[in-house]
């Protein structure tokens, strides 16, 4: 069995404290439930001397978790330990972690105070919070532009005074890995009684270098490693949870090492954050990507098709992913489109495959996203086209401080046109109403999101909406100055989408049905 490395979460503090990703107290007590679901084993809920709104998160976290160890986050000042102590001694396994800048710069240039002043200052924190609390972590922060002499010296005197977690952070990202990893050896083999303490790894982002500088401090003996979801915080972010996770696991033959996450839970966790905070994971991101488990070279989708180890070094469902993506594009190959069209139920001969693929290669030069509705409409012989269904002719919002938002929508079907008029939680939904009370179609909105694709005032807005018909998903998507004219066309993209794969199966069955008939 590979030993285990601690997963100390510190999301809610680190992450929290960085620009664009505040979590009111509701929001942040959601997302520590989650990361208890996530079986991460120490969870940071905040640093309770911070402002009041912080010791209330950090307090109720403590009573309702479970399972997991909840640090709350101190200086080395008594009144920071006090009330650190008074947020989390509820908690059913609380921790008390404080910390003082060890590196000459932060000593000379932030605290003004002598090495020898900054270690009395430690052991006395550590032990006042070791006369409240069982568990204490102690950390340097700027550990790794530290003086190696005077590091080894101040973890030796943190350990004397009752640590059993030091921390050793690269706080600014500045650390490479061999040398971070070479901190841990030196520092574990130097300090007298390291054998009976847990060393943690904390990264910052810096060069991007957060997980790789994680993994040299295990590979050197540390065995808690601090890290976010969807790496968020300080400047460029904390080493990515999933990121250290994942390699971790997938790697563990070679590693001797696992962790107790229940990585299914992980790209659940990756989306409460986003949604909760709105910072989104960019396309390509590890693991949580929306690119993390796609294809669309035609060489890795042939691979894929054959078989998935040849281009993916973990399953998606490993973290909570239902299914890889194909992606149809212009760089898909014959094999990817003819199993695509196997699951809409054509089973295509050579030619008529050669043929599709032809007429596909044009399409995709020329679009971006090929969906469903464009493979049928190829080999039904017809134009991807929602001329003969419906239009936006007017829009009329009524909407302002103390008013129901009231949308007013003019319709254009073929020749007939179309009014009526809705309320809603908002413009949008008011506008979505409306457009349902004249189709009578019901959809439900499951993503909305907007996005200014040009700057300044009158910038445009993209807008992409995935709606579920009756099960089935459709997208829609529109550009416009006017983000509600905007939203309300992207609706009626994926609304037209839904009615023509409608009207598909309604003459596919008629026919079926009329051929039964015959016989
Ligand atoms: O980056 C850092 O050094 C920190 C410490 C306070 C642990 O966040
Ligand atoms: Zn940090």
């Amino acid at each position: 069995m590979e030993e285990r490395i601690a997963v100390f979460d510190t999301t809610l503090r680190d992450g929290e404290q960085s620009p664009g990703c505040s979590l009111n107290l509701e929001e942040k007590v959601r997302m520590a439930r989650q990361l208890e679901l996530l079986r991460v084993d120490v969870i940071e809920a905040g640093f309770p001397i911070a402002s009041v709104g912080d010791f209330e998160a950090v307090h109720l976290i403590a009573r309702t978790l479970e399972y997991c160890t909840v640090a709350a986050l101190c200086r080395t000042v008594k009144r920071d330990i006090d009330r650190a102590w008074e947020a989390i001694q509820y908690a059913k396994k609380p921790r008390i972690h404080t910390f003082i800048a060890t590196s000459d710069i932060h000593l000379a240039h932030k605290l003004k105070k002598t090495r020898q002043q900054a270690l009395d200052d430690a052991v006395g924190a550590i032990q006042h919070a070791k006369s409240l609390c069982n568990e204490v972590e102690f950390s340097c922060e700027d550990a790794s532009r530290s003086n190696i002499e005077y590091l080894c010296e101040i973890v030796g005197a943190a350990i004397a005074a009752g640590a059993t977690i030091i921390n050793l952070p690269d706080t600014v990202g500045y650390a490479i890995p061999e040398e971070y990893g070479a901190m841990f050896r030196i520092v574990r083999e130097r300090v007298p009684h390291a054998k009976n303490i847990v060393f943690s790894s904390h990264c910052h982002n810096d060069f991007g270098l957060a997980v790789a500088n994680s993994l040299a401090a295990i590979r050197n003996g540390a065995r808690q490693i601090e890290c976010t979801i969807n790496g968020i915080g300080e400047r460029a972010g904390n080493a990515a949870l999933e990121e250290i996770v994942m390699a971790i696991r997938t790697r563990k033959e070679t590693l001797g090492l696992d962790t107790n996450v229940n990585t299914e839970e992980i790209y659940k966790s990756s989306k409460l954050l986003t949604t909760l905070t709105g910072m989104m994971v960019q396309r390509n991101k590890a693991i949580v990507g929306a690119n993390a488990f796609a294809h669309e070279a035609g060489i890795h989708q042939d691979g894929m098709l054959k078989s998935r180890i040849t281009y993916e070094i973990m399953t998606p469902q490993s973290v909570g992913i239902k299914h890889s993506t194909l992606v149809l594009g212009k760089h898909s190959g014959r094999h990817a489109l003819k199993q695509r069209y196997a699951e809409l139920g054509y089973e295509l001969s050579d030619q008529e495959l050669e043929q599709a693929y032809q007429t596909f290669c044009t399409i995709a030069d020329q679009k971006k996203d090929i969906f469903d509705e464009d493979l049928i409409a190829i080999v039904e012989d017809r134009e991807s086209s929602a001329d003969e269904f419906y239009h936006l002719e007017n829009l009329q919002i009524f909407s302002g401080t103390n008013l129901r938002p009231t949308a007013t929508i003019e319709l254009r079907l073929r020749d007939e046109r179309f009014v009526d008029s809705a309320t809603g939680d908002g413009p949008v939904d008011a506008a979505y109403k409306a457009i349902e009370r004249i189709t009578g179609e019901i959809g439900k909105l499951t993503e909305y999101s907007i996005k200014s694709v040009t700057f300044g005032h009158d910038a445009i807005g993209e807008v992409f909406v995935r709606v579920d018909f009756d099960g089935v998903m459709f997208n829609g998507r529109a550009v416009s100055t006017d983000v509600i004219t905007g939203s309300a066309k992207a609706y009626l993209e994926a609304l037209n989408r839904a009615m023509s794969a409608k009207k598909r199966r309604d003459v596919q069955q008629n026919g079926a049905k009329e051929k039964a008939v015959a016989v």
